[in-house]
């Protein structure tokens, strides 16, 4: 069987070196793919948003599956689209997107399903947003509706932050049509988790926990970017507690969009945060989570072909997932200036001698080949993934790896794990 991966990033690296362990799979294609794809399957200059080429190529190249690794093609109908050409996709429908690609959507459903998250409002006038501010007072956090690139939340400390902030999404347009609505809810403050789950539009299989580290320095300061590291399980969402939070925050979706004819199959995403008041969700995505992905892959034991065709005929049920015990710890190196701007176009050595190593793999993102080199083409370059008998191992060895690798104007956090060794300790 041939493979359409669709996307460029860690992820979708990620996601053809799995889907090419099972033997059925004869080639991968990746669009537009990156440096690490290259080395799996075949590269296509196809972008990730454009819905009609990717189903010319899907149709043209006879592809058995399509997996959609960002939200971006999910929104806008990739899988509706493939469907109408009977060609199976992983990833939900554009309404079911919409958990990602919208946040009033989300809420509301999250309201409606009754799944725990902050007090929020919508808002489409600026004039009741600013009300609405001035009513609920700092800490307060807006959203712009739609996809903004990780860009669209601002978790103001002032009430005046919080109005700029609406003024910049729907005034000034700053996120054009995505900031036109937004959210405003309370500010929670705890630890964050990230709860994935396969889902078949009516049953589910849990993936571990994991925890990304979203602020681009260490301590998690500075700006805020894709995720900078991420690791497998998180302590502070232990094994014992996964049936209750799918419980509590992915069986709800599923019964009210099912309930509402558009059953979600795919990745459902539980963004969390642990207040002390308990988990709460802070948001939903409808797919992997990158950096999240690359651990929860590395320790993926069941085989991802036959999971990503469950969950599209609906016989999860069927299918025993399972992840190692092995704890997986992944170490983004960036292309220092990152999330700002920053140089392309840097070689990469050592990325072999770093592979070779046992328990290692070497997730490739902001990459190109260029001859026989591979260099930089982005912010966020490799996610340096080690397997370990527990954190403090898998973490060691992430960096024993990293080590090994250069390119100029690397940047890479020190603290990657260490709240989770911390919580360990
Ligand atoms: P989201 O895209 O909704 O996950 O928001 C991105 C990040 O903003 C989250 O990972 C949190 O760190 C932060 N955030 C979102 N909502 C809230 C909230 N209600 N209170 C505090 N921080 C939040
Ligand atoms: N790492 C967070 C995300 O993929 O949204």
């Amino acid at each position: 069987m041939k493979i359409l991966v669709v996307g460029s990033g860690g992820r979708e690296h990620a996601l053809c070196w799995k889907l090419a362990q099972n033997p059925k799979v004869e080639s991968i294609l990746c669009a537009p793919g990156n440096g690490g794809t290259a080395q799996v399957g075949v590269n296509v200059a196809v972008k990730d948003d454009d819905i009609p080429a990717l189903v010319a190529l899907a149709r043209d190249e006879e592809v058995g599956l399509v997996v959609a690794g960002p939200e971006l093609p999910l929104v806008l109908g990739l899988e509706n689209a493939l469907r109408q050409e009977g060609i199976p996709c992983f990833g939900p429908n554009a309404f079911a997107a919409n958990l990602e690609g919208s946040k009033a959507f989300s809420k509301n459903v999250m309201a409606d399903a009754g799944v725990p998250t902050a007090p929020f409002r919508v808002c489409d006038d600026y004039e009741e947003a600013v009300a609405f501010i001035r009513e609920k007072g700092a800490p307060i956090v807006v959203k712009a509706d739609g996809l903004a690139a990780g860009k669209g939340v601002i978790v103001a400390k002032s009430e005046e932050e919080a109005v700029e902030a609406v003024h910049q999404m729907m005034v000034k347009k700053a996120f054009g049509s995505a900031g036109e609505r937004v959210v405003i809810e309370e500010a929670l403050s705890g630890e964050e988790a990230s709860f994935l789950c396969f889902c078949d539009g009516k049953n589910y299989a849990m993936l571990p926990s994991s925890q990304d580290h979203k602020a681009a320095y260490e301590g998690d300061t500075g700006p805020n970017t894709g995720g900078m590291g991420a690791y497998s399980p998180a302590p502070i969402l232990p094994k014992e507690q996964y049936e209750e939070t799918a419980e509590l925050c992915i069986k709800p979706i599923l019964r009210h969009l099912a309930a509402k004819g558009e059953p979600f199959k795919g990745v459902l995403y539980a963004g969390l945060m642990y207040t002390e008041n308990g988990p709460s969700v802070l948001e939903y995505n409808v797919r992997f989570g990158d950096p999240e992905c690359q651990p929860l892959l590395m320790r993926l034991e069941t085989d991802l072909l036959e999971i990503m065709f469950a969950c599209i005929d609906g016989k999860l049920d069927q299918v025993d997932v399972t992840s190692s015990p092995q704890t997986a710890c992944g170490v983004v190196m960036a292309a220092e200036g990152y999330p700002g701007s920053y140089p392309k176009g840097m070689e990469i050595t050592g990325l072999d001698e770093a592979d070779a190593m046992e328990g290692v793999k070497v997730f490739q993102a902001g990459t190109r080949t260029d001859g026989d080199k591979i260099v930089t083409s982005g912010g966020r370059v490799l996610c340096v993934t080690a397997l370990g008998d527990d954190l403090a191992a898998a973490r060691e060895r992430a960096y024993q790896a990293v080590e090994k690798i250069h390119f100029d104007n690397s940047y890479y956090r020190r603290d990657i794990a260490d709240k989770g060794l911390k919580r360990l300790s």
